[in-house]
């Protein structure tokens, strides 16, 4: 992980520079580095496109951008009028070799013009379809000749299964050396996640705490309100297992269950997340049902709107099989984890948006309190809370104020300053992180792959065999009840679950 973060000189160039990520996204992110000083004095931004468009037109488009989705919101003139001379749009077709010997006049330019060969950065915010043709391209035209200077983004998904993922992988080393490649999970950019390494790593009191001695259980939910909205194409692909547990649960769950690394070194980070993933215990095939749950929305209500189910959204298979939620118990094969379940659950249309990490401990081995105060005594809970809430509680027991041994649950608050628009974005924390190089919060290839091969058994019985019980949860509930049942048989509850509500 580096400490300095100067940029030099650099050249960005979205392929997908039309699409809502660069909208929605990638310019508020580059925007917001650059009115907080962190871009370099000299950079140029090129959003590729088919469309013909102007340079006018193009920026004019990102500015209602900003306006929207900015946490900065609506630009200052003087600073946006700065900021978009750098932001050009280049008319292109991905497959056309030209397009790409054209654009590197264009950059070239630049190096005459600062007087050094500037970096260049390649984001890939396309279909993976594409991902080879663009690679090749670049490759070929020469856009991409220094090892040192150049860098690829590859936005996810990163293939669609462990074998086509070994593809890309073996495509992309062809150009680019392993340094170069900067596959993308923004929860990794999270403020919230990367504090998890500062929480476990920078404190002595959790880390000897940190194991199958004292924590009886994990959960890491990811829970959205919102619904496939206008991706349906994409997402009957995909799916939940797809879309989210395979890179961002699984990620999280590397942040939490990992080994300290020796040093904050990129390579020696990322090692340690592979450790976590190669030891998760692969669920067989005749398991899936017993580990793995699905679930997809019917209609329902979300805070008193009506929403479709999801064979009625845009894009979707009126008997469509894909599922929007997913909830899975994993067990870790290690000496720290041995037999502590990892419950790890996503789903869409779901109550509430929230996103955290329960660690529940194990209660006291001895309750020596009198015998009314005994079922009184909840063990140790620590919350991390990811989005929209931002903190970290610790649940313990204090005596009640009074003449009487009355227990309590009392909670220790770190709070983020969530009212605040300081927060940097994920994508701010990676672009910059891209910009300088650091690639310890990207996916190397061999933790892609293990991460395809931790779902491969799932994702194989969910495709082969079509679930008769779709839509099983409405919109605006906590999924379907079989979730709760996979955790009922260890004895445990979703920590984050208003299920009860939803009947009343
Ligand atoms: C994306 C998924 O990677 O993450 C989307 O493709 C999902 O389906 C999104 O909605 C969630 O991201 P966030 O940052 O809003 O939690």
């Amino acid at each position: 992980m580096k400490t300095n973060k100067k940029v030099t000189p650099t050249v960005i160039v979205i392929f997908g520079g039309t699409g809502d990520l660069a909208k929605r996204k990638l310019i508020p992110a580059f925007y917001n580095l650059f009115i907080e000083n962190w871009m370099p004095e000299n950079f140029a931004i090129y959003g590729l496109g088919r469309t013909e468009l102007s340079n006018d037109e193009y920026r004019d488009n990102l500015h209602e951008g900003l306006a929207e989705f900015s946490r900065s919101g609506a630009p200052e003139d003087k600073q946006w009028n700065t900021f978009k001379e750098s932001l050009h749009y280049f008319t292109s077709n991905i497959n056309d070799a030209q397009s790409y010997t054209d654009l590197l006049k264009e950059i070239e330019a630049y190096d005459n013009t600062w007087g050094v060969r500037a970096n260049r950065l390649f984001y890939l915010s396309v279909s993976p379809r594409f991902i080879e043709t663009a690679t090749q391209n670049i490759s070929g035209s020469g856009l991409a000749c220094d090892k040192t200077k150049d860098r690829i983004i590859v936005e996810k998904p990163f293939g669609y299964d462990k074998a086509s993922a070994v593809e890309l992988n073996q495509m992309l080393t062809k150009t680019f050396d392993e340094e170069q490649i900067f596959r993308i999970d923004h929860y990794l950019g999270k403020e919230t996640v990367q504090n998890i390494l500062a929480f476990r790593f920078a404190n002595t009191l959790f880390e000897p705490l940190w194991n199958r001695n004292y924590i009886d259980s994990v959960q890491i939910t990811v829970a959205e309100e919102v619904g496939v909205e206008d991706r349906g194409g994409y997402y009957e692909g995909a799916g939940a297992l797809r879309d989210m547990i395979q890179n961002h649960l699984l990620q999280i769950l590397c942040m939490v269950a990992m080994e300290p690394p020796a040093s904050f070194d990129a390579e020696e980070i990322r090692s340690r997340k592979y450790d976590a993933l190669k030891a998760i215990r692969r669920i067989k095939p005749e398991e899936v049902h017993h580990y793995a749950v699905r679930g997809q929305y019917g209609e329902g209500w979300i805070k008193g709107e009506k929403a479709p189910g999801y064979r009625n959204e845009n894009g979707v298979d009126k008997n469509s099989n894909t599922e929007t939620y997913a909830a899975i118990k994993f067990y870790l094969d290690n000496w720290r984890w041995q037999n502590v379940p990892f419950y790890l659950r996503t789903g869409k249309r779901m109550q509430e948006k929230t996103s955290s990490i329960t660690i529940q401990f194990k209660p006291v081995p001895h309750a020596s309190f009198p015998a009314t105060q005994v079922d009184s005594i909840k063990p140790n809970r620590l919350t991390i809370n990811i989005q929209p809430q931002m903190d970290i509680r610790l649940r313990f027991m204090t005596k009640r104020t009074g003449l009487e041994m009355n227990l309590n649950p009392s909670e220790m608050i770190f709070d983020y300053d969530t009212g605040s628009n300081q927060t940097p974005e994920a994508y701010e924390t990676l672009l910059l992180d891209a910009m300088v190089g650091d690639t310890t919060l990207f996916m190397r290839s061999d933790q892609i792959e293990e991460a395809w091969d931790v779902i491969s058994t799932i994702q194989e019985a969910w495709k082969n065999r079509d679930s008769l019980d779709f839509p099983d949860y409405p919109a605006g509930s906590w999924g379907p009840e079989t979730a709760e049942a996979l955790i009922a048989r260890n004895g445990h509850v979703w920590a984050v679950n208003k299920h009860s509500n939803d009947k009343k």
